[in-house]
């Protein structure tokens, strides 16, 4: 199976050789973090876990609650990976950045989320470019305590080794940044956040839910994946879900036909437009003059 993925091997976009693969694993290394280290990490534990109450979705709080998440220092990959896996089955991995696409969706399709083994420094506290240690593990890893989240980020994983096949790589990482990175979830007390990429940033958690500014719009699927997305900036649109179950069982359905679909449509959609047909939750204003990051 392995060998059909990377038809490529030794391409010039180069993903490597699966043999190669696990050299990406790297140690955690959690006795070299320094006073200095666990302190950046308390500090934004303290002020984001105050945040994003009333803002992140109850799955997402009660996988902080289940994996006993420490405040004062970086959590210790090994030992939080004996918690989560007992729940779910997933287990966290040290990386020293970010690596390619294969053997990234290739760790997920195991169960083993890639976490940066860094953190940030303390002049970084509102923004950092690369993933460091509290964007993975405090954004993404309490997710991963949920069964259905669970299973679609295995899935996603599978899913990416084959849109490598039907060349669609692009079309699919839209999909992870507009739900696994930039997610909004319809709760029954109101709008809630599930995406990494927001509960990691204090200004784009207020913003996601609370801002006049960007879109809000129901997500469906083929749309997401011809929306380019902004890196550099809060988004000026969200996808909302109505529950992690619709999200799972939309995208568990195979992908072959939409490719196909996508591919002969050629349409691509701006971060800020409306489309037709977009279930519109709430039309952004776009007012806002480049809130960060
Ligand atoms: N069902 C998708 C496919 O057939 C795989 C996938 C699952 C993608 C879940 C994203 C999320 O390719
Ligand atoms: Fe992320």
């Amino acid at each position: 199976m392995k060998a059909d993925i990377v038809q490529d091997s030794g391409n010039p976009t180069g993903h490597g050789r699966p043999e190669d693969w696990p050299k990406y694993i790297a140690d955690q290394g959690w006795e070299n973090y320094t006073s200095e280290d666990h302190d950046v990490w308390k500090a934004l534990f303290e002020r984001q876990s105050e945040i994003v109450k009333g803002r992140a979705c109850q799955e997402y709080l009660d996988g902080i609650a289940a994996l006993e998440m420490d405040q004062t220092q970086i959590p210790n990959f090994a030992e939080a990976s004996k918690l989560l896996k007992a729940k779910t089955g997933w287990e966290v991995v040290a990386v020293d950045g970010l690596i390619p696409d294969l053997p990234f969706f290739q760790l997920l399709a195991e169960r083993k989320f890639p976490a940066g083994n860094f953190i940030r420094k303390p002049e970084q506290m509102d923004y950092i470019e690369e993933p460091d240690v509290f964007h993975d593990f405090f954004g993404h890893v309490p997710l991963l305590a949920n069964p259905i989240f669970a299973d679609y980020m295995e899935a996603y994983g599978k899913g990416g080794l084959k849109a490598h096949q039907h060349g669609t790589i692009t079309n699919l990482a839209r999909l992870y940044w507009y739900t696994v990175e930039f997610g909004l979830i319809q709760q029954e007390d109101g709008m809630r956040i599930y995406g990494a990429g927001i509960l990691s940033s204090p200004g784009e958690t207020k913003f996601a839910v609370e801002s006049d500014s960007p879109n809000r719009v129901a997500l469906d699927l083929k749309r997401v994946m011809q929306t380019n997305y902004r890196v550099d900036d809060f988004q000026q649109t969200y996808f909302v879900i109505d529950s992690f179950d619709q999200l799972f069982k939309e995208t568990y359905a195979d992908f072959s036909k939409l490719y196909e679909d996508i591919k002969a449509d050629n349409t691509e959609y701006a971060p800020d437009d409306i489309a037709d047909g977009d279930t519109v939750f709430t039309r952004g204003t776009q007012a806002y003059a480049n809130g960060k990051k």
